[in-house]
């Protein structure tokens, strides 16, 4: 079975083909961010603009390196929700296009899902039951991966995802678009206990989470040292914004994991390529004895292999699109 992902919900256009659910024929991104760092974020314009232009090329490449023809592919898989609308809607109608025109199944994917089956893709045992802490630019979630279809949210971020409150961070000590990679780097110089920084307490859910009151609190020391003429080590406060959010991210899922009596636990997303977090999660899961899986660091972040992976799922599983299938900005994973 082979199964063609196309990816564009925010600001990287790609494709892939992914062979029997877990194997990446080929892995095609492209990456706008050196355009988008000029604004400090994405514009979504630039973006869908940007998609238009590059998603034939990505996709003739990906079909290309796999030594494939459209013809050979069982499905075409396509993020459809969420995302920036413009941006999904690009690689939607580019993949309604291609599924008319060659006759073959379309099959909607959310990109979450996708986020959380790049664990397949990098530990090929790995199978549902398990809990999943999913951290990425916009998005966190803590999730139950009932099956390879079916998802159960049970927490998530009040305010701010992860990702966004790394790159807030970054963006108020100088750092460029995305910063999160930058905190992560220069943390490695740093002292993660140099600065005290609140852990935000949030009343209800005992599983929600909160990032934004740690990225206020980034923001206004940061002002109060400029304005006493005082300086913050970079490093140092780089250290202890990735212990905190480690820390928020790690203490939530052994809570879960432990209420929910999961002993499998995974971790995705963007934010999972962090340093930080992927060793605190993991050295939590080694204390009690629980496995442990998460991304290579190429598939952490936005990437056609996980949509083709995800696809693949869906495939089996009988998810299918027709051509009536539209873009949706914000929809919950455990709505599909
Ligand atoms: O999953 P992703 O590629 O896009 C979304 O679906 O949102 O995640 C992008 C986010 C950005 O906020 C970026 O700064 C963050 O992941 N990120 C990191 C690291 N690498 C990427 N955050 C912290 N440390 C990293 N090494
Ligand atoms: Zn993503």
């Amino acid at each position: 079975m082979l199964i063609l992902g196309i990816e564009s919900s925010c600001d990287e256009t790609a494709a892939s083909l992914c062979e029997d659910c877990r194997s990446i024929r080929s892995s095609v991104i492209s990456t706008q961010i050196e355009e988008h760092k000029k604004y400090g974020g994405v514009v979504p314009e630039i973006a869908s603009r940007r998609h238009c232009e590059n998603i034939l090329d990505v996709t003739r490449q990906a079909l290309s390196d796999a030594g494939a023809a459209l013809a050979d592919v069982d499905g075409i898989a396509v993020t459809y929700a969420p995302g920036l609308i413009g941006a999904l809607l690009v690689g939607v109608n580019f993949a309604k296009a291609l599924a008319f025109a060659s006759g073959k199944p379309l099959i909607p994917v959310h990109h979450i899902s996708g986020h959380i089956a790049a664990n397949y893709l990098s530990h090929k045992k790995l199978e549902p039951p398990y809990l999943c802490m999913v951290a990425s630019g916009a998005h966190s979630h803590l999730i139950e991966v009932l099956s390879y279809t079916e998802f159960r949210v049970i927490g998530r971020t009040r305010d701010d995802a992860a990702g966004e409150c790394f790159d807030k961070c970054a963006r108020a000590m100088g750092f460029p678009y995305p910063g999160g990679i930058h905190i992560d780097n220069a943390a490695k110089s740093g002292d993660p206990r140099a600065v005290k920084l609140p852990h935000p307490a949030v009343a209800g859910n005992e599983f929600d989470f909160s990032f934004s009151g740690l990225k206020t609190s980034v923001i206004n020391m940061l002002h109060h040292a400029e304005q006493k003429g005082e300086s913050i080590s970079k490093n140092d406060l780089s250290a202890s914004i990735q212990a905190t959010i480690s820390d928020i991210i790690t203490s939530k899922t052994m809570a879960a994991a432990e209420a929910l009596g999961y002993k499998k636990i995974a971790l995705a997303g963007g934010v999972s390529a962090n340093t930080g977090v992927r060793a605190a999660l993991q050295k939590a899961c080694a204390d009690l004895g629980y496995d442990f899986y998460m991304p290579e660091l190429n598939l952490c972040g936005d990437n056609g292999a996980m949509i083709a992976c995800q696809g693949s799922y869906n495939f089996l599983a009988g998810i299918r699109a027709d051509e009536s299938l539209n873009a949706v900005a914000t929809l919950p994973i455990d709505n599909i």
